[in-house]
């Protein structure tokens, strides 16, 4: 079984948020399991920092615009299998990825119909003929269109993944014209009057999944304006939801390089150690017995951000230190810089993206926050659970699907749950966790070490994701996916 994996980021290489790991995660934990992985990402500055490339081949792409001559590079991770890099400095040797200080590029749509048009022709290019394509998000909705209406022999099948649902790709029509489709294919991916790539994605891939069951029936009900398709490809067992896992390579409190000192579920006293040099390092009073409550995140409306800054001082008043470690809106940017200048010794905000303190935060938190409004899976809640930061989460998409509220009386549960988006909600949560915190130490470290020792890996989602790729290759094997080229 081959599979390329086409999206706009892959961990370490080029990341913005959680696609990223998984997209790196999940084609590893997929090789081991004998599927032959490759990865196809567009070459953004700086990459070549990272890995060493080598020339793998020339493209030259008709696009509406005109024809685009790309190269591919090639580089390898040990583990990993080859990624292919797409290189076409005019669109992706710039400063970010989609977008600079706060402003997206207004030529994300060719720049990613170009991406999505040479998954198609890496193949041949470069003599990796997949089986499946696998593509996530709506930048790479457009490939099974391509595949559709560009006369390319239908012999592999398309998995889209869909991590966010919030982003749609949409664009005037106007300017469809760069896209190099025919007008069939631009009307079969035009809704409510404009182009969208995601919903042209969800509607030409032959299975589509997202990253939890929670979510999977959520966007049924509340699927940003597509709901509609969404049922259509559900009631044909066609939309699944998967479970995201997270890689105990690279997050794993007993071995991470990153952090002060290792500890695991068997001895986590470790973890004070941790608490002791953050709070040192970021000038928080040396309170060992305070309990710590950190952030990670995109500061993005979808995380629930503006529930924090109107519960700021409450939160504050429950006698907490409080640290937040992300980069975003620079409404909330601001918000965060200010508001933990007032509490000096008690809070700190790094406004900014760091891997290293992320990993240091995980390790020194009591207790992880995130109170999203929506998540389709949430990859910091799992890793709080394994570093033995107890979550405080909404009950929302994979957030639901992996903490369960701590009940006194069976002590069973990994954190603590609320489920109406309100201030006050989260609020009474946390103060659940800060209560038990202070009044009983050691049901607090029976709930940590519960949720460190989780299984949270990608083992188990690698599995269901080869299933779904068999049963795609299975049925073109049957005759019903048209011409096979094999
Ligand atoms: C997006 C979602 C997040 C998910 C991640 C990886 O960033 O917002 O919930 O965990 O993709 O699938």
């Amino acid at each position: 079984m081959k599979v390329l994996f086409v999206a706009a980021e892959c961990a370490p290489y080029a990341k913005v948020g959680g696609l990223a790991d998984v997209v790196w995660a999940l084609s590893k934990a997929l090789r081991e399991l004998s599927v032959e992985t490759a990865i196809f990402i567009p070459k953004y500055r700086g990459v070549e920092d990272n890995i060493e490339l080598a020339e793998a081949g020339e493209l030259s792409i008709a696009m509406g615009g005109g024809p685009c001559h790309c190269r591919i590079l090639k580089g390898t991770r040990p583990k990993g299998g080859p990624i292919y890099f797409l290189d076409y400095p005019p669109y992706f040797d710039r400063a970010g990825i989609y977008g600079e200080r706060g402003e997206a590029y207004p030529d994300s749509l060719e720049r990613f119909a170009l991406l999505s048009r040479a998954a198609l022709e890496l193949p041949g290019a470069v003599g990796f003929a997949p089986d499946i394509f696998h593509i996530h998000d709506w930048h790479t909705s457009l490939v099974p269109a391509y595949l559709r209406f560009r006369g390319f022999p239908r012999s592999a099948k398309i998995l889209l993944t869909i991590h966010n649902l919030a982003h749609q790709g949409i664009y005037p029509l106007e300017r469809a014209v760069a896209l190099g489709l025919p007008d069939e294919g631009i009307s079969a991916i035009t809704y409510r009057g404009k182009l969208n790539l995601l919903y042209g994605g969800i509607k030409f891939a032959d299975l589509v999944t997202t990253v939890s069951p929670s979510y999977a029936r959520e966007i049924q009900e509340n699927g940003e304006g597509l709901e509609e398709i969404l049922r259509e490809r559900a009631a044909k067992g066609e939309l699944v939801g998967i479970l995201n896992g997270i890689d105990y390579d690279v997050w794993d409190p007993k071995t991470d390089p990153l952090i002060w000192a290792n500890y695991s579920a068997d001895d986590p006293s470790g973890k004070a150690a941790n608490k002791a040099e953050l709070q040192k390092a970021l000038g928080l009073s040396p309170e060992p017995k305070v309990p710590l409550v950190g952030m990670i995140s995109r500061l993005v409306d979808q995380k629930g951000f503006d529930l924090v800054m109107e519960a700021f001082e409450r939160m504050m008043s429950l006698g907490i230190q409080f640290v937040l470690l992300g980069t975003g809106d620079p409404e909330y940017e601001e918000f965060f810089a200010r508001a933990t200048r007032r509490y000096p010794g008690r809070a700190a905000a790094l406004i900014t993206f760091s891997e290293e303190w992320a990993h240091r935060i995980e390790a020194a938190c009591d207790i992880f926050l995130m109170p999203s409004k929506f998540e389709p899976c949430g990859l910091n809640q799992m890793y709080s659970l394994r570093y033995g930061a107890v979550p405080v989460v909404r009950a929302t998409g994979g957030l639901r699907d992996t903490v369960r509220e701590y009940d006194p009386r069976s002590d069973t549960g990994n954190g603590f749950v609320f489920e109406e988006y309100r201030a006050e909600a989260m609020l009474a949560a946390l103060k659940r966790a800060v209560g038990l915190y202070r009044r009983d130490p050691e049901a607090w470290v029976r709930i940590m070490v519960r949720g460190m020792r989780e299984d949270h890996s990608w083992a188990a989602s690698a599995r269901e994701y080869l299933r779904l790729y068999e049963k795609l290759s299975g049925s073109e094997r049957s005759g019903e996916g048209g011409t096979s080229g094999r």
